[in-house]
């Protein structure tokens, strides 16, 4: 079954947990989508994850495009939202409707995601208004890092809880779809999923949201460079990855690999006349 904005809603409303991860390439989605994920967001941490930079700032439109349309490619029933990278929606409404329109035609994804509450209500109801499904970004906010002074945990004290809780409220208004709630203390994750009706995406927010999100290759222990306090290892692939590589070279090193059956055969005879 396809999923899409209104089948996440209808989630929310039937208590049943929404399921996300991030892919950037067409198999990974293909993976994904065959295990009936929910929605797969083709994030701006593509930048560190598969891009190798410090943070997401560096991510441009074309990264996107190119890895939502990949995704897309692979991702059948899955709602694939395309993230849109710094600076692509904070310059004015007319750039984030215009860069929401391209990642949509061209990446093929059936929703956008930026990061931000009230202030960037006037881009999430002009994009909605474009007939283009807007996914919200509260709390640690990646694109704000320097803003932050750091990736920390956000709304700990009343200011900042208030501030979240009306953010959510905000962008529900402004005609967002659902909001990821990311590094949110979960008793006001909680209280956000149960005073506003579109589904909060958790990821570092706890049990209470209406669906969880994770970057695959954190939970699947692919990158190593840092794992945050509220990632789950389902797996580590990265160790298996690495074996797998050293096998490899030792292999071509002895001549074990390629073997027989890796080969193409050519009969003999054509082989005599070329010498
Ligand atoms: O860019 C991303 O992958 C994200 C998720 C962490 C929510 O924004």
């Amino acid at each position: 079954m396809k999923n899409t904005v209104s089948t996440f809603k209808e989630q929310k409303a039937k208590g049943q947990k929404i399921s996300m991860l991030t892919a950037y390439d067409y198999s990974t989605a293909k993976l994904m989508d065959q295990a009936e994920i929910n929605g797969i967001l083709v994030g701006d941490s593509l930048g560190m994850v598969v891009l190798g930079y410090e943070d997401t700032l560096p991510v441009t439109m074309e990264d996107m495009i190119h890895h939502t349309a990949a995704v897309c490619r692979g991702a059948k029933n899955a709602l694939v939202v395309g993230d849109m990278p710094f600076m692509s929606y904070q310059v004015s409404i007319e750039d984030a409707v215009y860069n929401a329109g391209r990642l949509m035609k061209e990446g093929k994804c059936q929703a956008v995601k930026l990061e931000g509450g009230a202030s960037v209500c006037p881009q999430i109801r002009a994009i909605t208004n474009a007939s283009i499904p807007v996914m919200a970004h509260l709390g640690l906010t990646p694109q704000s890092v320097n803003a932050f002074g750091g990736f920390k945990v956000q709304g700990k004290n009343e200011d900042a809880a208030r501030k979240l809780l009306e953010d959510a409220k905000a962008v529900e208004e402004a005609g967002a779809f659902a909001v990821v709630l990311e590094c949110v203390p979960a008793k006001l994750a909680e209280l956000i999923s149960k005073s506003i009706s579109i589904p909060t995406i958790g990821i570092g927010a706890g049990a209470g949201c209406d669906g969880q999100i994770l970057v695959y290759q954190d939970m699947l222990g692919m990158f190593s460079d840092f794992t945050p306090k509220f990632v789950k290892q389902y797996t580590n692939i990265g160790d298996m990855m690495l074996q797998a590589f050293r096998n490899y070279i030792t292999e071509v090193e002895s001549g074990a690999f390629p073997a027989k059956e890796h080969t193409f055969a050519i009969s003999d005879e054509v082989i005599q006349k070329l010498y």
